[in-house]
């Protein structure tokens, strides 16, 4: 069995990959400063886990972290769109260095494979009313987008110059257990159904006509094993449903599982918001297996646990 490097691995998507690598009977290590992750998202007193509470911004810890690992899922960044827009300087150290600090010790150390966690926010608005493919022009309204992008480009460098395997996935919205309503940069599903839960007020950033293509966190985690696992595939690919949900749907359909919502109040829309997300998903089909979809109304169930 092999043993995997999970950056950001006590985060949602992270945490949830940690999990499937232990059950396959993988040995995991796990680098993760805690800035939104937690212990308690890790089942700690599995003998093959290894957590370093450490910085993928800090060139010496990724050092470490790496060596001696067959693959490496890169997850670790600060995942708020908004955040980025709030503090372009720290975001970037998370989001940037630390990519560069991984390629440079992966090169040093020989571990060719790495998944990296892309998002469908380099695209901008650019794909607005259309399902937008991997070859739609590239338009990062944010910082965080702009970071994302280079990311890609710099694994794109260390894959032609020094053998890396870069395995690009541009997440659409990712959805499910663990995700952290706790922050008001948190995704839009967990802020959603636990205040709904919770009968507190629902803020909506603009009209909520504003649309996204919702993929469950279960069915991402399937690519991601192949992604780590499976042959390389060297264009990165889109992962979402080529399905577009507008705020104020997602609302309905959460209403509806809930019994009704608690107040909804529309601010005003956040700078350098995309419009509409739909991704093409040709490229995903071609190159990896399709995971069943969770429809979103599942998950929505899972997540209410009605
Ligand atoms: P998350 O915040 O739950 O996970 C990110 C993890 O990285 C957290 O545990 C956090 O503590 C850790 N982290 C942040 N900065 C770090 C640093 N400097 N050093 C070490 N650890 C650090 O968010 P998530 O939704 O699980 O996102 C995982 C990855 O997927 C991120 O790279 C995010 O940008 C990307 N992504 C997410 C979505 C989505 O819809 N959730 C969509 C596209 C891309
Ligand atoms: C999300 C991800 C980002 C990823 C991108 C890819 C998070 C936190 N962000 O960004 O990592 O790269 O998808 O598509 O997981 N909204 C409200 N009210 C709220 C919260 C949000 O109206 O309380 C709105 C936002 O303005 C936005 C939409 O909901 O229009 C989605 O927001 P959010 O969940 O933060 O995701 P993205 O910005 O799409």
């Amino acid at each position: 069995m092999a043993e995997f490097l999970v950056t950001g691995g006590a985060g949602f998507i992270g945490s949830n990959l940690v999990d499937a690598l232990l059950a396959a009977g993988h040995e995991v290590r796990v680098l993760d400063n805690l800035s939104m992750g937690k212990r308690s998202n890790l089942p700690l007193d599995n003998p093959r886990l290894r957590f370093i509470e450490g910085d993928v911004a800090d060139a010496e810890v990724v050092m470490q972290a790496v060596a001696g690992c067959s693959a490496v899922a890169h997850l670790a960044a600060v995942a708020s769109v908004q955040a980025s827009v709030d503090d372009p300087v720290a975001t970037h150290q998370s989001n940037f260095i630390g990519t560069l600090n991984l390629c440079e010790a992966m090169r040093r150390h020989g571990v060719r494979r790495v998944v990296y966690a892309s998002s469908a926010a380099i695209y901008g608005n650019n794909g607005e009313g259309v399902a937008i493919d991997e070859a739609t022009a590239k338009a990062p309204l944010t910082p965080y987008a702009a970071d994302k992008l280079a990311g890609e480009h710099y694994l794109d460098f260390y894959r032609r110059q020094h053998a890396l395997e870069p395995a690009v996935f541009r997440f659409f919205n990712i959805f499910g257990p663990r995700q952290d309503p706790s922050s008001p940069y948190s995704g839009v599903i967990s802020i959603f159904t636990q205040r709904a839960q919770q009968g507190l007020p629902i803020s909506v950033f603009g009209d909520g006509e504003q649309t996204r293509d919702f993929f469950y966190v279960g069915d991402l985690i399937e690519l991601l094993m192949q992604g780590l696992l499976g042959e390389f595939v060297e264009q990165p690919v889109n992962v979402g449903w080529n399905q577009a949900v507008s705020l104020n749907q997602l609302l309905a359909e959460i209403g509806a599982l809930c019994g009704g919502l608690p107040q909804v109040t529309h601010l005003p829309a956040r700078a350098g918001d995309i419009r509409h997300s739909r991704a093409d998903n040709a490229r995903l089909q071609a190159h990896y297996r399709m995971p069943q979809q969770t429809p979103l109304r599942e998950g929505l169930r899972q997540l209410l646990g009605v």
